[in-house]
């Protein structure tokens, strides 16, 4: 049987007003996240990718409620996070645990790194543990990220990139949180330093059972961490399955333009359907009107693509795409192109 998924988002939805003209009004809205649905299922990883400004940071923040949605559910271990008043959003903040892109600007640089650590403690359970329960388990979770002990003492300054993230992996551990939302955790990182990091979490990941929605704008990184992949354009997800489905089988074809921007160690194994993307990603307070692809979309069928916003519908059992070249839009929501009774009976 399929466990109840840990996380489990539904029609989340977010716009942000646009100041301009003479009075500085609000004169249009961006619509950062637009009914956006995912599950994410223990100790597992889904992986949120898109370009940057399409609505991930916003994903995580709504999730966390640290923007409230304009609509939409957030179910946590089954309760509706929504609902929670502040007493209980607190405790939910405990078990949830967002680290940020930039390790440098998410640690105190006058705090020592034992500090760090156990703020989090300090701030959710107060008087609850003593000095040396503190104590062992920062000793602890310092190993575990790969420092050591004699780096309790120094400040924030004095570590590498990659060695900051690890302090700010270890502060966000302490809770024993269940879930992590990891925003682009290694983006700012060399290559080598975040190769290493991406192996520590998912050793993390496996010691602890944590749940990760691992967000990224890079292939390579999601199809290391993830399990499940949603793909985000302008605020929608355009294409959501496992990732070796997604990999192997990509059918959006922004889906496909990003794995064909993936540097490759064997380029003769690219497919050569696969086609570079043209242009910036278009302007959130100016969505196209049908699919928000098709300006750049070099598969675009017709004036359908212009008109008919397509809608996120399963092209087999695992996989959903949000495209007219695998739905009939004339035909109902219900009905797709190239996939078999069977798979349409199951959803
Ligand atoms: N607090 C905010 N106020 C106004 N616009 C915002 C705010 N937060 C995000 N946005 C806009 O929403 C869109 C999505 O942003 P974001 O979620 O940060 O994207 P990503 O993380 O994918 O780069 C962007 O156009 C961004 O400018
Ligand atoms: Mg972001």
């Amino acid at each position: 049987m399929i466990s109840q998924p840990l996380l489990s988002v539904r029609n989340l939805t977010r716009s942000f007003p646009v100041q301009g003209g003479f009075f500085n009004r609000t004169v249009n809205h961006v619509r950062a996240v637009d009914s956006i649905s995912f599950e994410i299922r223990r100790a597992k990883t889904l992986g949120l990718i898109g370009e940057s400004g399409c609505g991930k940071t916003t994903v995580a923040k709504l999730i966390l409620r640290l923007i409230e949605p304009d609509r939409g559910e957030v179910q946590f271990n089954g309760e509706q996070v929504l609902d929670f008043d502040a007493a209980r959003l607190r405790a939910f903040r405990g078990r949830i645990q967002m680290i940020y892109q930039d390790p440098y600007s998410s640690l105190n640089p006058r705090m020592k790194v034992k500090d760090i650590i156990a703020e989090p403690l300090e701030i959710h359970y107060r008087h609850k543990y003593s000095a040396v329960e503190i104590q062992d388990r920062v000793a602890d979770l310092i190993k575990r990220v790969g420092l050591h002990q004699n780096d309790l003492s120094k400040y924030p300054h004095m570590f590498s990139g990659g060695q900051r993230q690890r302090i700010g992996i270890a502060r966000a551990l302490i809770l024993q949180p269940q879930l992590l939302l990891l925003d682009e955790p290694t983006s700012a990182l060399d290559v080598s330093i975040q190769a290493k990091l991406l192996k520590l979490l998912l050793q993390l990941q496996r010691v602890m059972q944590l749940t990760f929605l691992f967000i990224s704008h890079d292939m390579r990184v999601i199809q290391l961490m993830a399990d499940e992949v949603a793909v985000m354009y302008l605020g929608r997800i355009v294409e959501y399955g496992s990732v070796e489905e997604v990999f192997t089988n990509p059918r959006h074809p922004y889906t496909q333009a990003l794995l064909a921007a993936m540097p490759s160690p064997d380029p003769g194994k690219r497919l050569d359907r696969l086609v570079q993307l043209k242009g910036e990603i278009g302007d959130p307070s100016n969505i196209p009107s049908g699919c928000p692809f098709w300006p750049r979309c070099p598969q675009k069928i017709g004036d359908v693509c212009e008109s008919a916003p397509p809608q996120l519908l399963p092209v087999n059992e695992t996989t959903t795409v949000s495209c007219h070249l695998y739905h009939d839009p004339t035909s109902g929501e219900k009905s797709y192109l190239g996939a078999s009774d069977d798979s349409l009976a199951q959803h």
